[in-house]
């Protein structure tokens, strides 16, 4: 019955998506404000035409949240949905095969910004309440919760969540913003990583000078900036920063052998992101790297002449942007004071540093005992035939702590993108089977859930 009206509204389906998808509301450019509220707005009125009871948009001191809801009986349990309409800038431009505002069907992929990460996954969530409500199958109350925030750091979610707690409240969250590892290797995520996003900047001479005049006798701060992010590793790969390492929790052996038990295929890894070899922390597979270590990456460095042809300059100033991705039990406001001291710290005599912290997240894990979690797996195991793989990922979404904190809630994280659909990158993709899965999946979601 749900697969039926799935394939036969599929059309329609991704027809509404598209006109979603051509919104572009990349939260961090505010030439876009007024696109994220009108998508915004476009997702009250895709809630309201799906039979909720109520759909509205919450104002925030930066882009709205919708928030909708149906109360079918305050006495069942209620799900809270989680999502984010936002998308990143699609920058560079030139890198994408097709424009990332039209959306197109190419090899059973819909590309556009935000197919995967999160519009796309956000929609299956309206369109499996729309199924349920059509169908006359939900049995329990959801929530919806949508920000426009999340890719620049959900700061006025905090807030939001903080103030509404009677609102928001409800028995589990469920959120589809993660990766699957393949179509035949389903699989849940429980585990993301939280970051601190570092700023930096290195001066030398007040003003950028002639590098034959001054070079050799006055420190080139593009030099010395190189210097002190290459003593941020050793040689094994480990993160030099005194007590970064401290509240680490290491893995256990049962969870070391849990977590690379999922199938990976290192050469296709490699083959598909073009690498030679791999590179990471000694002692540790792939999988551990991303899902359950600690790390520390430039995201951005820029200092000196970038334009055009040769200018010979010593320059005045070098910056860089820095993040590091967390693993339980570390805090994103400790490790970023850690940093700030270190960086401090090396800077050799001849150089001022400037170091700022932009946002900041904690990591989760999230439990596969609860029921949840089991209605979760069964909803896997009735669509895909087999129960999901528990994974970490190595992406971040800091709201899953907050949740747990403020709200005491446990998060599912029932994602269907796959790594390699290039969130955040040029040419984001996202399998219209993923989305017609996905779907169905959560329609079997709320079914385990609500006879738990
Ligand atoms: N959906 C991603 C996070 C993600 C991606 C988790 C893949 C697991 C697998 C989310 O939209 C995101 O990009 N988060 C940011 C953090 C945020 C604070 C800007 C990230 O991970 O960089
Ligand atoms: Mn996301
Ligand atoms: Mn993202």
């Amino acid at each position: 019955m749900v697969k039926e009206y799935i394939a036969s509204n599929k059309d329609r389906f991704l027809e509404e998506l598209f006109q979603w998808l051509r919104i572009p509301s990349v939260s961090a450019d505010s030439r876009h404000k007024e696109d994220v509220r009108d998508a915004a707005e476009f997702l009250k009125k895709k809630f309201i035409e799906s039979g909720v009871d109520t759909a509205q948009i919450c104002e925030t001191k930066g882009h709205p949240i919708v928030y909708a809801e149906k109360i079918v009986d305050p006495a069942l349990p209620t799900v809270l949905v989680y999502g984010h309409y936002d998308v990143q800038p699609a920058d560079p431009l030139n890198l994408w095969n097709s424009p990332p505002f039209e959306p197109i069907i190419k090899d059973e992929k819909i590309y556009a910004r935000g197919s995967c990460d999160d519009k796309g996954q956000v929609f299956m969530h309206v369109k499996a309440f729309e199924a349920l409500m059509k169908l006359n199958l939900l049995q329990c109350n959801i929530k919806f919760m949508v920000e426009g925030e999340e890719e620049i750091g959900s700061d006025n979610l905090d807030l939001f969540v903080k103030a509404n707690k009677e609102k928001l409240k409800a028995d589990v969250i469920l959120i589809s913003d993660t990766a699957l590892i393949s179509l035949n290797d389903p699989s849940v995520t429980t585990g993301l990583r939280g970051l601190s996003y570092m700023e930096v900047e290195v001066t030398g001479p007040n003003r950028d000078l002639h590098s034959g005049v001054y070079g050799g006798a006055v420190a080139n701060p593009v030099n010395v900036l190189c210097n002190m992010i290459a003593s941020l590793h050793d040689e094994n790969g480990k993160v030099t920063i005194p007590g970064f390492y401290d509240k680490v929790a290491e893995l256990t052996t049962s969870e070391r052998e849990a977590l690379n038990k999922a199938p990976f295929d290192l050469s296709a890894y490699k083959n598909e992101i073009g690498i030679k070899e791999i590179k990471g922390e000694t002692g540790y597979t792939t999988l551990e790297r991303t899902g359950a270590r600690p790390t520390l990456d430039v995201n951005g460095i820029w200092g000196g002449y970038t334009g055009e042809g040769a200018k010979t300059v010593l320059p005045s100033k070098a910056s860089a942007k820095i993040s590091m991705r967390l693993v339980p039990n570390q805090v994103s406001s400790e490790v970023a004071e850690l940093f700030t001291n270190h960086f401090n710290a090396i800077a050799p005599p001849y150089v001022t540093v400037k170091v700022q912290a932009h946002h900041g997240g904690e990591p989760a894990v999230t439990s596969i005992d609860s029921i949840a979690y089991k209605a979760a797996s069964k909803a896997f195991e009735d669509v895909f035939g087999k129960a999901p793989i528990p994974t970490r990922d190595g992406g971040s979404i800091p709201i899953v702590a907050l949740f747990k904190k403020e709200l005491g809630l446990d998060t599912v994280l029932m994602g269907f993108g796959f790594d390699t659909d290039a969130i955040h990158s040029p040419n984001e993709h996202y399998g219209v089977k993923n989305f017609t899965l996905g779907i169905e999946t959560i329609v079997a979601f709320y079914k385990h859930f609500s006879n738990a």
